[in-house]
């Protein structure tokens, strides 16, 4: 059995972040999406795994290299556009051969992996398995309808009335039937291969699809709310580690993870938290919920339920709170002048809330 993971696409609803980053590397208590999903398939017995890339292929190629430190083999496929999920299984037909395969959404993240769901779907093999969630915004996703007996009886891509809150997660499990039913579809309205189409094909065609309903599950087109909440969840995981240096009057309460050549001095971290290598916090209070990312300066500083990533520094500025602050930020307070203005460098697409 194979993988294929698609890490195409552009990411806008996560901007500004997204300017300059792969949606599938934005990360999750201090590690990219993409790698929850990738150690799921290492972790299901599968090494040979196909990555669809797009305009992000370099970032994701450095991030990922060939595989080997997941104990993954890698095969890129330079995917043309992002002409829909069903034309990435068209790009990656000859990888494929006549293998089943798992395929994997690069910005979904699913908690307690997929072992289990590769496992069933090996040894009862039906045609196809669908993953199924509950969800509140249902016309975000593909919508399945089940009949009373459990079986898929229909699917809709982003329906305007959904018929159901069954929403389709980014994990499908193909046998080759699927690229009968790909080759077969025509582009939807948004001008996509869509594979809710290619997997209604089979249906109609008297394929066998299987859905499987989980729970678990997070998929990070929703927005900051949404990753700082996934963020949280990843965190509640977290196994107390200090491989930094903690001196003597830090105090840390809760799973707290630092990570090497971190250094803490003079603060209190409140777990769960992750505090990446080669970060400084001085004089600060951390958590709970947040993580810091590689490189990281805290200074006389107060942050709480938020994700800061690599290369930033935050000063003197006290209470920071459910707040994502991307790669290489600066934040410093103004002279203390009854009047301070604020001063603000903001790239496109930023967000900021500060007292009027
Ligand atoms: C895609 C699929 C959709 C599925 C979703 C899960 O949507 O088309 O059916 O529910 O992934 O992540 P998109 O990523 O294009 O919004």
């Amino acid at each position: 059995m194979k993988a294929l993971v698609l890490a195409g696409g552009s990411g806008t609803r996560l901007r500004p972040i997204t300017h300059t980053s792969a949606k599938q590397l934005v990360p999750v208590a201090n590690k990219p999406v993409l790698f929850y999903g990738l150690e799921a398939i290492a972790e299901a017995g599968i090494t040979d795994v196909g990555i669809i890339v797009g305009r992000t292929a370099p970032e994701i190629r450095a991030a990922v290299a060939d595989g080997s430190a997941l104990g993954l083999t890698v095969t890129y496929l330079p995917q043309e556009a992002p002409l829909g999920l069903a034309h990435a299984v068209l790009t990656a037909q000859d990888f494929l051969g006549d293998d089943d395969f798992v395929m994997y959404l690069g910005d979904n993240l699913i908690l307690d992996g997929i072992a289990p769901l590769v496992d069933k779907f090996r040894t009862d093999r039906p045609d196809a398995d669908i993953l199924l969630t509950r969800v509140a915004n249902p016309q975000a996703f593909g919508v399945a309808e089940l009949d009373e007996t459990g079986r898929v009886v229909g699917l809709a891509e982003k329906p305007t009335s959904p018929k159901s809150d069954l929403a389709l997660v980014g994990v499908y499990l193909f046998t080759p039937a699927i690229h009968a039913a790909v080759r077969a579809i025509t582009p939807s309205a948004r001008g996509e291969l869509e594979i809710t189409d290619a997997i209604r094909w089979l249906i109609d065609h008297g394929f066998t699809v299987r859905p499987t309903t989980i729970t678990g599950y997070w998929k990070d087109a929703g927005n900051v709310a949404d990753m700082l909440e996934v963020n949280r969840w990843v965190l509640e995981q977290t196994k107390p580690a200090v491989h930094g240096t903690v001196h003597a009057d830090c105090e840390l309460t809760g799973p707290v993870r630092i990570e090497p050549g971190a250094e803490v001095r003079g603060s209190r971290i409140m777990g769960p938290a992750v505090i990446g290598a080669g970060t400084r916090i001085h004089r600060s209070r951390i958590g709970p919920f947040t993580s810091i990312a590689d490189h990281v300066t805290v200074e006389d500083s107060d942050i709480e339920y938020s994700i800061v990533l690599a290369g930033s520094s935050i000063t003197g500025v006290r209470h920071i709170e459910a707040s994502l602050i991307g790669r290489n930020v600066k934040i410093t307070p103004t002279a203390p002048r009854p009047t301070a203005a604020h001063r603000l460098i903001l790239g496109d697409h930023s967000e900021v809330q500060i007292p009027s």
